[in-house]
């Protein structure tokens, strides 16, 4: 039944998440026993395989904490001063840990309030008499957020590859940044090729991601820099017009299983990055090789994203502002080095601004993603990411390919519509 990975992929086609399906497995663990806990690069395990994307409707300090949180990991976006990111990262770093190093316990009928009043206890734990204060913070800090080295939430940030870029690398290290990302829709290029071993000769304790890619090549090539981890994806975006614009990328299935392959060799982790609308996109990213999934519209709208909520009359919801990184309203606030490279003079826009649902928090809207991508797992007899990886590898993993193409998601044109009014 079905081809294994290693054949569909090997036939010229190039595939995105709807167009391929894996056939189910044998089951013989329950659904709480999978285990997703992974590595976002060489030196950052997290416990959920969640990353939220550099983009300025999406991750901002607010965002990152929520993320550190659950166990998973936020990267700030560099679409404001040195100063101002370095800030954020500052904000990330001075929210509480719920580590409880001497927590308040309360029985279930007492008067809780005046804790709050009195000094800055940010919880009271509520417990039947008779708990154990040790086992109860035992429970409540197994496995859960993201804690740096220093004792504080882990926080990402994004720059580009310009000589200012490592001004502000310095500002964001003094920080207290945790691991850096090199924003690029085309990572593979001298600019970035220099600026990993700029990162790794002045900061060889921090780690340094490239990207993005979506070739072998492209991959092999970051990695003999030195990254400790690759991004991947190009044009496959909810917001992404680059291949309309460029007439380059690939289908994000394709691109991960083919970057993951040759990563894996080296131990370096993968991230998915784009093209994420539902839960199961989340398992195909994770089974066809990737350690981590970065997201960007799935998350804006939520409540911890940046912006303030707008009525849409039409849709007759609450939505916010989620646009992409290389629309023109964006560049226009200084984000344009991700798309050029250079200084070039004309701005070609390859992305969109368009607006996404209110979501609530995505304190409850993670958790409840997560346990439908961990019966994912167990429909495919996976009970974690190296086990799913070991199926596809041995080929007992089958999938097939869907005859007909699922509508990609797409928001509003209205960069577009802007430069048809100012043509150049
Ligand atoms: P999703 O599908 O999660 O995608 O909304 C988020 C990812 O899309 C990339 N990105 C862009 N790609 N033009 C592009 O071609 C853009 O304007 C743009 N902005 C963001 C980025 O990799 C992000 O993580």
């Amino acid at each position: 039944d079905g081809f294994p990975a290693e054949k569909l992929f090997d036939q010229g086609y190039s595939y995105t998440y709807d167009d391929v399906i894996f056939l189910p497995h044998y089951i013989d663990f329950p659904t709480d026993a999978v285990n997703l806990s992974t590595k976002l690069s060489r030196n950052v395990p997290l416990s959920i395989p969640w990353v939220s994307s550099p983009m300025d409707t999406v991750t901002e300090s607010h965002m990152a904490s929520a993320m550190a949180a659950l166990g998973g990991i936020g990267i700030i976006h560099s679409n404001v001063t040195p100063s101002e990111q370095a800030d954020m990262i500052r904000s990330v770093k001075s929210r509480r840990v719920p580590i409880l190093s001497s927590p308040v316990f309360k029985a279930p009928d007492s008067r809780i309030v005046d804790e709050f009043d009195s000094n800055d206890v940010p919880f009271v734990l509520v417990t039947q008499s008779g708990t154990q204060g040790d086992e109860v913070a035992g429970i409540y800090c197994e496995g859960k957020g993201t804690v740096g080295s220093d004792g504080r939430w882990m926080v990402g940030a994004a720059i580009g590859t310009r000589e200012s870029d490592k001004e502000r690398l310095e500002q964001l290290v003094k920080a207290g940044v945790d691991v850096i990302v090199l924003d690029s829709s085309q990572g593979n290029s001298v600019y970035q090729v220099e600026m990993i071993k700029y990162v790794k000769r002045t900061y060889p304790e921090l780690d340094v991601i490239g990207g993005n890619v979506v070739t072998m090549s492209q991959a092999q090539n970051l990695i003999k820099a030195g990254v400790d981890g690759l991004r991947v994806g190009m044009g496959s975006g909810s917001i992404c017009t680059t291949q309309e614009v460029c007439a380059v990328g690939r289908g994000q299935a394709t691109a991960v299983y083919k970057v993951s392959s040759i990563a894996a060799q080296s131990g370096i982790p993968v991230i998915a990055d784009g093209g994420i609308s539902f839960s199961g996109h989340i398992v195909k990213a994770l089974v066809l090789g990737a350690s981590t999934v970065m997201m960007g519209s799935f998350l804006a709208g939520s409540t911890e994203a940046p912006g303030a909520y707008d009525y849409d009359e039409k849709k007759k919801c609450r939505v916010k502002k989620y646009r992409g990184m290389g629309s023109l309203e964006a560049m226009a606030k200084g984000s344009d080095q991700r798309y050029l490279g250079d200084t070039a003079k004309l701005k070609i826009a390859q992305g969109v601004v368009g607006a996404v649902a209110d979501k609530g928090s995505v304190l409850k809207l993670v958790p409840y993603t997560m346990q439908a991508v961990k019966q994912g797992f167990q429909d495919l007899g996976a009970s974690s990411l190296q086990s799913a990886h070991d199926l596809l590898r041995s080929k007992t993993l089958r999938l097939e390919v869907y005859g007909h193409q699922l509508p990609k998601l797409r928001v509003e044109f209205t960069d577009w519509l802007h430069m048809r009014r100012k043509p150049f």
